[in-house]
């Protein structure tokens, strides 16, 4: 019966569903409540707390499909990945979980139902592994499911190992839920080398893994004790890959529908055309947890997550380039994974176009250096001879020159039978470390090697004053008993209304009192369970098991908490403006302003960042209240709100709601009321990293200030445009007033005599009629004694002007000859006897008009 791997996973919840068990989104690869995890790497690592009697939820069977990365940490694959069947950084785990409600009996039978069942499995292919000691299990399996003992096979401790090392007894992590497991075994058939498990051949292909049944009894603590669970539980795990290519007729899971699909496509954009060639299964493996780990906000780094993920970037990226890739290649398999993934391929399918921008720039920029790398590797390890093992030094430089992590370089190096000196290399970073110590000796951190035992209790979410007393303090990393005036230290409380830096809220500051101590406190921090007061004694003395008063610098901490619930509502804002794929990559709440970070492909345009300005305005002014219920994560999910990615949440989660507007987990301090925040402004949007966009904000006092401040920088540009403007108008009159002067000197050169008396007559055009008394003034002053007729064209009407010298006037009127003149160009005029203007609209006619002066004076004259 051919089966989907989208259909197996359908088959199985339903199955589950049908058997009283809730079905449970996956949660994110980063795990929110863990941090001794470093990725999601098995379905029960979101009910831990489940078995560990710690949470409550309302059912007590659950099923999942989780997406797992198994890369770094103790479930480590990535080194196999290309080499073997069936191991996979990223894969699906289907599981079925019962919170102290069934175990054993259940946990097997419901297994045996859905293989042989549902998914019609032949039962003489199954076989099955117990724990050496669980004849409990053994007797379920042979007695009621009727599996032949021969077929049952006990599996003990490692030899050599600790107790129980064994493949039959599961542990998550170092510390954590554990218990004995049975192991369901497929046998692909003889035409596949390996051996049965326990046999020293079981690492062969033949007798595949395909289901754990775990049955929790224990928790294990750092010291290897083993805590009895409160109730025995059942947590179980099958890869969906493995089980998908027993539906599809196929041995390895390489060759299932999704794979296939994903080789093809990684064929077709390296082209290249072997589908059968290993380096497109690692690149098909690989694009699946780089993609699902950015979908789940981690991004590529150098350190911790980032760096996981950066390293399997680049060996994605190394065997692309083996194939012959030019240029970037990986990102464009993004959207065929999407659609692929079916159901579980939904929210990459959002995220899409910020997955592709980061893996294409973290692509880009490393095949910058990934040839000169590689040519560099291949001349060592042509040069290695018989040595088999490649220097440490060489790895380093690959690495930090060429960056090269050293799991690639071992990668290149096993391909051609080599290894590497990984210690060497550990040695060579060690030693970096030690420059950069003390190249950087300033900045030590004196913190780092602090060991606290307090756990100080946080009693500031409704007031900023406590009295406690003091636990401990440390002075440039030593435990102290006493301090004296002067003293820097870091004091520790019993309990504390000093609100500790966590989920970007910045640590308070304020003071703490005895009767005759004062210390100051500027920063307040966690170190581990203990809330660190960091200040200085200014006054006085301070004992340990002294009696103080803290009290916290309220107005600071009123600041931080209305930028603390604008983050918030920005957030809900983006989420409305630019779409459901804004998700918080970091944010920093400081009493002057917020950073909020988030992904987002290009820089907001101006209506989008007053779109979201307004949205948050109009919900500060909506004044809803800023509400707080504490509950199981799972009731919090169930009422939709938003967790951020990589945050440690507690048992308990805290849900902060304002209206329907923003419902989001959050540990921080927050105003009372959407109200109090004022006013928001933004200050600042600009990118930070590839798809990543930061906003600087404000709120209250500060963004009245800010837009204060916006308003006169604004008037002060306009102050100065106007005052620019007027210089400029003066200026503009200046030079028409040489221009005049220039022109009035011109046309004295028209000057001519009629009866002996010196007469002008002359056309200008374009001049500024302001400019033309002047002119007429500058003539008749030059003239001494005679009659000017000065006529201008501009904006298409004629202006006229006559003057005539005192002693004239009783020959000739300037009024007359003006009137005489613009009556021939359609205009009325006249004036005074020495000096009379006149306008006319007929300029066609000025030059007969100003002909005809000439005989009109000859007459008077
Ligand atoms: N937690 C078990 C596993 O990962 C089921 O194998």
């Amino acid at each position: 019966m051919y089966m989907s791997t989208d259909e197996v996973r359908n088959a199985f919840l339903k199955f589950f569903e049908s058997k009283g068990h809730q079905i449970v989104d996956s949660s994110s690869l980063v795990p929110h409540d863990d941090p001794t995890l470093l990725f999601t790497n098995a379905g029960m690592n979101q009910f831990k707390d489940c078995f560990l009697g710690l949470e409550k939820r309302n059912y007590t069977r659950a099923t999942t499909a989780q997406r797992c990365v198994r890369a770094g940490g103790k479930h480590n694959d990535l080194e196999n990945v290309g080499f073997t069947a069936r191991h996979h950084t990223f894969f699906e785990m289907l599981g079925n979980f019962s919170f102290g409600d069934y175990f054993k009996e259940d946990a097997i039978s419901f297994a045996w139902e859905f293989l042989t069942d549902t998914l019609k499995l032949p039962k003489d292919r199954l076989l099955v592994t117990v724990y050496e000691t669980d004849d409990e299990a053994f007797e379920i399996w042979n007695k009621q499911v009727g599996v032949p003992a021969d077929r049952i096979i006990r599996i003990g401790d490692k030899k050599g190992g600790k107790p129980y090392e064994s493949d039959n007894f599961w542990q998550m992590g170092d510390t954590g839920p554990c218990g004995p497991c049975t192991e369901i075994f497929y046998d692909h058939g003889e035409h596949i080398w390996g051996g049965r498990p326990g046999t020293p051949e079981e690492d062969g292909d033949r007798f595949i893994e395909i289901w754990n049944n775990v049955f929790m009894q224990f928790n294990r603590h750092a010291d290897g004790t083993m805590e009895p669970l409160p109730k025995p539980s059942v947590d179980t795990g099958m890869g969906i890959e493995r089980i998908s290519a027993i539906m599809q007729g196929v041995h390895s899971n390489y060759e299932i529908d999704v794979f296939q699909t994903l080789i093809k496509a990684a064929a077709e954009v390296i082209g290249y055309e072997d589908l059968s060639n290993q380096s497109l299964r690692v690149i098909a493996d690989h694009i699946r947890s780089c993609s699902f780990l950015i979908v789940d906000g981690v991004m590529p780094s150098n350190e911790g997550r980032g760096y996981v993920l950066r390293r399997i970037i680049r060996r994605a990226v190394r065997h692309g380039n083996k194939l012959g890739a030019q240029g970037a290649f990986f990102y464009k398999l993004v959207g065929t994974l999407a659609s692929v993934m079916g159901t579980a391929g939904e929210e990459l399918k959002k995220q899409q176009a910020v997955v592709e921008k980061v893996l294409r720039i973290e692509e880009e920029n490393f095949g910058r250096t990934l040839e000169r790398g590689m040519t560099i590797l291949t001349e060592a390890l042509d040069n290695l001879g018989d040595e088999k093992v490649l220097d440490g030094e060489t790895v380093f430089k690959l690495y930090d020159t060429y960056g090269f992590p050293a799991d690639l370089t071992n990668d290149v190096a096993r391909e051609r039978e080599f290894a590497i000196d990984e210690e060497g290399f550990e040695k060579a970073m060690e030693a970096q470390r030690q420059r950069a110590r003390e190249a950087g000796q300033f900045g030590t951190d004196y913190n780092a090697a602090i060991k606290v035992d307090t756990n100080t209790e946080f009693c500031g979410y409704t007031g900023t004053e406590g009295s406690s007393t003091v636990a401990a303090m440390f002075v440039e990393g030593s435990e102290v008993e006493a301090l004296s005036a002067g003293d820097k230290a870091i004091v520790v409380l019993e309990e504390t209304p000093f609100y500790a830096e966590s989920g970007g809220q910045c640590g308070d500051a304020g003071v703490l009192k005895t009767s005759s101590g004062l210390f100051k406190v500027e920063d307040t921090q966690k170190l581990g369970n203990a809330i660190a007061h960091h200040g200085e004694l200014t006054e006085g003395v301070l004992a340990k098991g002294d009696d103080v008063a803290a009290t916290v610098d309220a107005e600071r901490r009123a600041a931080i908490s209305l930028n603390h619930s604008a983050t918030h509502l920005l957030h809900a804002a983006l989420r409305q403006v630019l779409g459901e794929h804004v998700t918080q990559k970091g944010s920093l709440v400081k009493p002057d302003n917020l950073r909020f970070d988030f992904s987002h492909l290009e820089g907001m345009t101006k209506a989008e960042i007053k779109q979201v300005e307004r949205l948050v305005n109009a919900q500060i002014r909506t004044n809803h209240v800023i509400e707080t219920n504490v509950m199981d994560i799972e009731s919090a999910k169930a009422k939709g709100a938003m967790a951020l990615f990589g945050e440690k949440y507690d048992d308990e989660v805290r849900v902060l709601s304002m209206g329907e507007f923003s419902t989001e987990l959050c540990g921080g301090i927050h105003a009372s009321n959407t109200g109090d925040i004022g006013l928001f402004k933004i200050t600042s949007e600009g990118g930070i990293a590839a798809g990543i966009r930061r906003i600087e904000a404000v709120t209250g006092e500060a963004a009245l200030d800010a837009v204060e401040a916006q308003a006169s920088q604004f008037e002060a540009k306009l102050g100065d445009a106007a005052s620019k403007a007027k210089s400029l108008e003066k200026e503009i009159q200046q030079l028409k007033d040489k221009l005049a002067a220039v022109e009035s000197a011109n046309i004295m050169g028209k000057v001519e005599q009629i009866g002996g008396v010196q007469v002008l007559v002359a056309a200008l055009e374009g001049a500024d009629s302001k400019n033309l008394r002047t002119m007429m003034d500058n003539a008749k002053n030059q003239m001494g004694s005679g009659i000017a007729l000065i006529a201008n064209v501009a904006d298409g009407k004629v202006g006229l002007i006559a003057g005539v010298t005192k002693d004239l006037t009783g020959k000739v009127k300037a009024g007359d000859l003006v009137k005489m003149v613009a009556e021939q160009v359609g205009g009325k005029g006249g004036g005074r006897p020495d000096m009379a203007q006149a306008g006319g609209t007929d300029v066609a006619a000025l030059p007969d008009a100003l002909k005809s002066v000439k005989g009109w004076l000859e007459e008077r004259l």
